[in-house]
């Protein structure tokens, strides 16, 4: 260890004096992602005892995130001009999340981490955030104190579950409403989309007092990395889903990975959430893939349940933590899936 420290040219203290925090620039994109895989990489090493082939299973989240949300990712910079570590944030409106965040094996222990952690915080301050988040490995007593230094506190599990779509779907949790029916979001007039935003918004909007997905959604649709699929009934909007489809995306190979869904909470119908699980699951169906990725925050026990009882299974578990409102917002009747990662 004191061997790597030293490479990394720290002081005394183990600090790496000639650190520079500053925003990504759209030069250093694929330098961030080199650092996030390296740095995740050697950790999955080190817990898993072997270096996966792909870290994320092919998902990305450096470039459409710095598109999305430029002024919410920070590099750690050395004076050579060198990149050690980088941290994304981004706001859903009154929410903030934080990661990926990542510094060289070689630099750790340096309080660059910390840095890039405040630097993020700053961001979520300019942006009045309400509600700071992220998910972190809960069996790691070095993530979890380095995240309560910052006011973060561990809340409940996050699953993340997928489903092998090679099996038949019992015909019991088939589509069973004909009055429900879905649209993409990409086939949409333009100005359509607008009166669109402005209703996932009243959705979200129930669930945290100005959640806002609406960046998302228009990222997703601007660069198709997926979709946006409304859940409606007549006019009305009953749900969403925001999925991303494997490319230059956050879905792994072979998966539609699905980043956020909300069932309007004014309607909490088990058949709704099915109705909408069961069109995604087809259109990665038809679409080739072979499997579908949900995360589901577990304080949403109704949705954590909904997806069991579809024939998904926990791939692995994650701890959701919080800074700023204390009490736990979430309706366990409420069918949310929302990925903080
Ligand atoms: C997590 C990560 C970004 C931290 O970066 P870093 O530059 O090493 O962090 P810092 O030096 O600023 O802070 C280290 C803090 O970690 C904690 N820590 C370090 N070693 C620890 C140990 N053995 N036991 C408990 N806590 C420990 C402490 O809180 C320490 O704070 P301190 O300086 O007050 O003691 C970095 O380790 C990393 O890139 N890991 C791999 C990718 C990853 O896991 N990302 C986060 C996913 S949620």
């Amino acid at each position: 260890m004191r061997a790597a420290v030293d490479r990394a040219g720290s002081d005394s203290q183990g600090r790496t004096p000639s650190i520079k925090i500053r925003r990504v620039r759209k030069g250093d994109l694929s330098k961030v992602r080199d650092v996030i895989e390296q740095a995740f990489g050697d950790f999955f090493e080190r817990q898993m005892g072997t270096r996966p082939r792909q870290v994320f299973g092919g998902a990305q989240y450096v470039h459409h995130r710095w598109l999305m949300e430029p002024w919410g990712c920070f590099v750690a910079e050395e004076g050579d001009g060198k990149i050690v570590g980088a941290a994304i944030a981004v706001t859903w409106g009154s929410v903030g999340l934080l990661g990926p965040i990542a510094v060289l094996t070689n630099y750790q222990n340096q309080e660059i981490g910390r840095q890039l952690i405040l630097a993020a915080q700053g961001f979520f301050e300019e942006n009045k955030v309400l509600l700071q988040g992220l998910a972190t490995y809960p069996y790691s007593p070095r993530h979890l104190l380095l995240y309560q230094k910052f006011g973060f506190r561990p809340k409940g599990l996050v699953a993340i579950t997928f489903k092998p779509l090679d099996r038949r779907e019992p015909s019991f949790m088939k589509p069973a409403k004909p009055q429900l029916h879905t649209r993409k979001f990409s086939s949409l007039e333009e100005s359509k989309k607008k009166v669109a935003l402005a209703r996932f918004h009243s959705v979200t909007n129930q669930i945290f007092r100005g959640m806002d997905l609406g960046k998302e959604i228009e990222i997703v649709d601007g660069l198709a990395l997926g979709d946006t699929l409304l859940l409606e009934k007549g006019r009305d909007l009953i749900g969403f889903a925001i999925y991303h489809t494997p490319g230059v995306s956050e879905a792994p190979q072979g998966a539609l990975y699905l980043k956020f869904l909300a069932i309007d909470p004014r309607r909490k119908r088990p058949e709704d959430f099915h109705h909408l699980m069961g069109a995604l699951e087809e259109l990665a169906q038809s679409g080739g893939l072979q499997r579908v990725i949900a995360p589901v925050y577990t304080y949403y026990w109704r949705a954590y349940q909904g997806l069991l009882d579809r024939g998904y299974q926990i791939d692995l578990t994650m701890v959701r933590m919080k800074r700023g409102k204390v009490e736990d917002d979430e309706d366990p009747d409420d069918f949310v899936l929302d990925d903080w990662r």
